[in-house]
């Protein structure tokens, strides 16, 4: 008699997601693509939205205002946890405790301490965990990744990163002083880490993705306080919206990496540059996220740059789903995810204390 078992590739995922608000789309949306993968149940604290957003998803959702209800009664095989910064944390961590496969978002934790506890306890509880470095979902830099990795640049010398935003000068999405979801970016106390926490966590994977570890970090932060006021409601404006970053990485590269949310004329720019011995690899996100332009071999002598179009690379969201049904842990995981936040934390007692700190 043939088994009924579902082969692992079309094995029926329940998904349930915290924290509904505007980045709790894309995700549902993404995983809804997949077949198989169900959204089960989906929770927030404001009901109205948690209802809404079930309803636009497939309205098949049961929905909850409390997690640990979630987690208990929604019948979910993985969580995404889409909630702001300050969150991912202890949800993620209760989401671990009830065996649930998680993909969290980024930054991993607000802190590397609690970012190691949650690499830590997702391992020992043997769930799938991953972090939302979502730029990998560019081909070009799992293409670059691959030409760093064949040594087809040389040895790696320098670097620059950039991720530039203008949300603070412009209107692009919308007007900051009245929309929530800005607004918490804004204010420590409400655990955001500023431009650096938010976006400033892409670039440095994307800058050390495919050129390794950094051994030291310098940087200058600032909040260009006097433009925006000192407070808007509950919200103190207090959070770095620019950072500038002086990187070493552990193959002795230099590298400059900076991130702005005053950058008048981006949207959300990603660039990256390195640039080795034998020859050199430049990314644009804003031009593509297959293509990539190389300058190698003869063409080094000439400064001839020629495109190169990378093959499709699976979503985020793919490799997750991918990893639950294989029980083959994906990346980048909360690991990875730990050692971004041990960049992150060095970066702040960088700042602080006016130099360099190793890592
Ligand atoms: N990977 C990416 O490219 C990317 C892009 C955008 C946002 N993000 C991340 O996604 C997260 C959410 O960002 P957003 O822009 O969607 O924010 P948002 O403010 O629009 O949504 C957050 C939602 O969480 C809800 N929430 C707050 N506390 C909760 C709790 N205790 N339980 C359940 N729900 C709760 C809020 O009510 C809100 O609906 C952030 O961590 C952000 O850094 C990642």
């Amino acid at each position: 008699m043939k088994s009924k078992k579902k082969s692992p590739a079309r094995k029926r995922i329940r998904i349930g997601i915290v924290g509904t608000g505007g980045m709790a789309n894309c995700h549902a949306s993404e995983f809804l693509k997949i077949p198989g993968v169900e959204l089960a149940a989906v929770c927030d604290v404001d009901a109205k939205r948690a209802g809404e957003f079930a309803a636009k998803h497939g309205g098949l959702a049961a929905v909850f205002t409390d997690f640990k209800k979630l987690l208990l009664e929604g019948g979910v095989d993985a969580v995404s946890n889409v909630t702001p910064d300050s969150l991912h944390a202890p949800l993620s961590l209760q989401a671990i405790a009830a065996g649930k496969h998680i993909l969290c978002e980024k930054p991993l934790a607000t802190n590397h301490t609690d970012a190691l506890r949650m690499a830590r306890a997702a391992k020992k509880a043997g769930v799938i965990n991953m972090v939302n470095f979502s730029y990998r979902n560019s081909s070009a830099i799992q293409t670059a990744a691959q030409l760093v990795r064949e040594g087809k640049l040389g040895e790696i010398v320098h670097v620059e990163a950039s991720y530039l935003q203008s949300w603070l000068s412009s209107q692009i999405w919308g007007d900051w002083k009245t929309t929530p979801a800005w607004l918490w970016r804004l204010s420590s106390k409400h655990g955001s880490k500023g431009v650096l926490g938010d976006v400033g966590v892409h670039i440095l994977d994307f800058a050390t993705f495919p050129v390794g570890k950094i051994k030291s970090i310098n940087t200058r932060l600032k909040t260009f306080s006097n433009l925006k006021g000192k407070r808007m409601g509950e919200y103190p404006l207090d959070a770095n919206d620019s950072a500038l970053m002086q990187v070493e990485y552990a193959n002795g590269a230099l590298g400059v990496i900076h991130t702005t949310r005053w950058a008048t004329g981006h949207a959300n720019s990603l660039f990256l540059r390195v640039h080795g011995t034998k020859g050199a690899l430049r990314l644009d996100l804003d031009k593509s996220y297959n293509e990539l332009e190389i300058c190698l071999g003869k063409d080094i002598h000439k400064a001839n740059w020629k495109t190169i179009n990378a093959s499709q690379t699976p979503s985020i969201y793919e490799r997750f789903i991918t990893a639950v049904r294989t029980g083959k842990q994906g990346e980048p995981d909360f690991a990875r995810g730990a050692e971004i936040q041990k960049a992150l934390d060095a970066c702040f007692e960088s700042d602080r204390i006016g130099r360099a700190v190793r890592l």
